[in-house]
């Protein structure tokens, strides 16, 4: 009698639990079928140009990672308003990844197409988290920016040497202008230079927004006895600050602060994204994730 009802507790306990975790599976994914899918956010851009690196890096993303969808998602609040009136929609990467979720995809790389880990990045990634904590993906991982480890500053200063027009002279300067962040991580600029300038001492890296700024940039290169310098923008596409902070005729644009200074000035209107060595950094931190989902 006590063996019956100890067996009939167990069946009725096994059933409970096979219920359960059936239950579970059916309705939360566990038996859903591996889907992977890529995510590439970007701060975004109203630019026709920037488009075209857009789709040049759409294009490397998926001959990188062949069979694997991959969707898009602008961090710009702003930039994606704008191209809304143009009847040019693209979703945040909360909306993106809710769709993505609706679509039954068990495994997201998110990419960040940023240059450094600053605000933007680290919102990205509080978006991201939010989605694991949910347990919308069986995994979602975020990707690093251009610039993260030792290894990515390296190759970023490889990129940097092979995006510099061949005819400039080892006397003339090249300053590069990132955007700069109240954000701690904004040191990566000074670091790059520092970095840079191990291999060839007039090479710079300003910032608009944060440090070093134009005016300290000045005074380094009177102290190198530079005469001409090229300015070129470390940022993925050539927008708004490259077209008018670096290259613009107002008097506080850098080609008029330098030029105002005694430097000849020569602008170069090419964002990073336009260069195959730039975007090969980021399509290959796609793999990372990837690589995860094994
Ligand atoms: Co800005």
């Amino acid at each position: 009698m006590k063996t019956v009802k100890w067996f009939l507790m167990m069946t009725a306990l096994m059933l409970f639990v096979f219920s359960v975790t059936g239950y579970a599976s059916a309705d939360h994914g566990g038996n859903a079928q591996k889907k992977v899918g890529i995510l590439l956010v970007a701060f975004g851009s109203s630019e026709a140009s920037a488009q075209i690196s857009f789709d040049n890096i759409d294009k490397k993303v998926k001959a990188a990672y062949p069979g694997i969808p991959v969707y898009w998602a602008y961090t710009s609040h702003i930039i994606r308003e704008k191209l809304a009136k143009q009847g040019k929609h693209l979703d945040s990467p909360a909306v993106a990844l809710a769709k993505m979720k609706d679509e039954k995809f068990t495994h997201v790389a998110v990419q960040s197409l940023h240059t450094i880990a600053g605000e933007e990045y680290h919102d990205l990634r509080r978006t991201v988290g939010a989605f694991k904590q949910m347990g919308a993906f069986q995994r979602v991982i975020l990707g690093y920016p251009l610039m993260a480890t030792q290894e990515d500053m390296q190759r970023t200063v490889d990129a940097i040497f092979k995006s510099i027009p061949k005819n400039r002279k080892a006397k003339e300067a090249v300053v590069l202008m990132g955007h700069g962040t109240h954000h701690p991580s904004n040191a990566f600029y000074a670091a790059l230079m520092f970095q840079l300038q191990l291999k060839d001492p007039n090479i710079f890296v300003g910032t608009v927004e944060g440090y070093p700024g134009i005016d300290l940039i000045s005074d380094l290169l009177k102290q190198n006895k530079i005469k001409k310098v090229y300015l070129m923008p470390l940022m993925s596409v050539a927008g708004d600050h490259a077209k008018n902070d670096m290259a613009g005729a107002e008097d506080d644009s850098w080609k008029s602060v330098l030029t105002k200074a005694g430097f000849k000035c020569e602008t170069i209107l090419k964002g990073t994204a336009e260069y195959d060595d730039f975007i090969d950094i980021w399509v290959d931190h796609v793999g990372g994730p990837l690589n995860h989902f094994k």
